[in-house]
């Protein structure tokens, strides 16, 4: 089965039609409650595996993510908690929305991308925010936003000091970052982390249901039955009439593990959503995809678990030349 790149290129009117549901989705959250309590299940998560893998606890770690996003809840989570956290995206998140901030990420997202963030930050990003703050209170802890832990640049061409880290961590990036960009980067995290470090990185693989990035079939709406879509179950690998509002690399699991195994051992894969959307496997469905193993398809978000080599072959070369130590 061959994977080919999509472009991203896609028309300004898909591109609005696809920013209008987004939007409408956000209105909607609006008047829902936020919670936040998965994301600090998922950050218990990672000092759960810190500590089986590396000993230490994310309280005594140095952590770094990649790609925080539009709304950093997790890097400002961990800073709030008093965890020595920083990490890196590609656009200028809008922390105070202070017109400097505002006029920056214009000029460096480019008036669309900006513009969404700004309507965002208006609409959500302030309740949510309040929220935050109220269940950081409950754990002791004051919301605290520190600008210069928020570095704006491209990860795959980051210059960072060596054996720095003992966490680096990753969502719903690397699906986002061209295949050559990324053979850049796995060996610069490999390197920015300490030799027993750990890397946790997430993409949204995209030979499962949700690969596609189609608002159709987004997570949880492929539970919902009552959804009316133009799209069909795995359009992305059939007809592929809708092309999504995003750049996507297109790469399946094992792709990934090809390339994270190249730096890292790969201690483990968790599918965080197994067998999602079999209900739609069948008929043509199941014919079109007959090329596609189930591993792949029943994929979406796979949590590598990750070792640096350099931690393997410092551990063999002590242990062979134990004045090493
Ligand atoms: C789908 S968002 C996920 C954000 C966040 N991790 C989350 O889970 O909400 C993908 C993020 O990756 C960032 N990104 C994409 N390519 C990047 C790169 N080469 N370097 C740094 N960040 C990048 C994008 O700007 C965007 O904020």
């Amino acid at each position: 089965v061959k994977f080919s790149p999509s472009t991203a290129d896609v028309s300004i009117l898909r591109k609005g039609a696809e920013n209008v549901k987004l939007l409408r989705t956000h209105v909607r959250g609006r008047y829902a409650p936020v919670q936040f309590s998965s994301m600090f299940d998922q950050l218990e998560e990672y000092d759960t595996r810190l500590h089986e893998q590396t000993g230490r606890r994310l309280r005594q770690a140095q952590v770094f993510e990649i790609g925080y996003g539009a709304r950093p809840w997790r890097l400002i989570a961990l800073v709030s908690m008093g965890i020595d956290a920083s990490g890196v995206d590609v656009e200028v998140p809008l922390l105070s929305g202070g017109w400097r901030e505002v006029l920056e990420a214009f000029r460096r997202n480019g008036s669309q991308r900006a513009l969404k963030s700004l309507v965002r930050h208006m609409l959500v990003d302030k309740r949510e925010r309040s929220v935050l703050a109220q269940e950081l209170q409950q754990r002791g802890c004051d919301l605290r936003i520190e600008a210069s832990r928020f570095l704006v640049s491209d990860a795959t061409s980051l210059d960072l000091p060596d054996d720095q880290f003992d966490l680096i961590f990753s969502e719903d990036v690397f699906e986002h970052i061209a295949t050559p960009s990324l053979e850049a980067l796995v060996p610069r995290m490999a390197k920015w982390l300490k030799p027993d470090g750990l890397a946790l990185i997430s993409p949204n693989v995209f030979t499962g249901i949700l690969g596609g990035h189609l608002s159709e079939w987004s997570y949880p709406s492929v539970l919902d039955p009552t959804v009316k879509r133009k799209s069909a179950p795995w359009e992305h690998l059939r007809a592929r009439r809708f092309p999504p509002n995003t750049f996507l690399n297109e790469l399946g699991r094992s792709q990934y593990r090809e390339l994270l195994a190249q730096e890292f051992a790969i201690v483990e894969e968790v599918v965080l959503l197994p067998d999602l959307g079999r209900e739609y496997l069948t008929g043509d469905v199941a014919r079109d995809l007959s090329g596609y193993p189930e591993e792949e398809l029943f994929s979406n978000k796979v949590l590598f678990v990750l070792r640096p080599n350099k931690g393997k072959s410092l551990s063999l070369a002590r242990s062979a030349f134990p004045e090493l130590r």
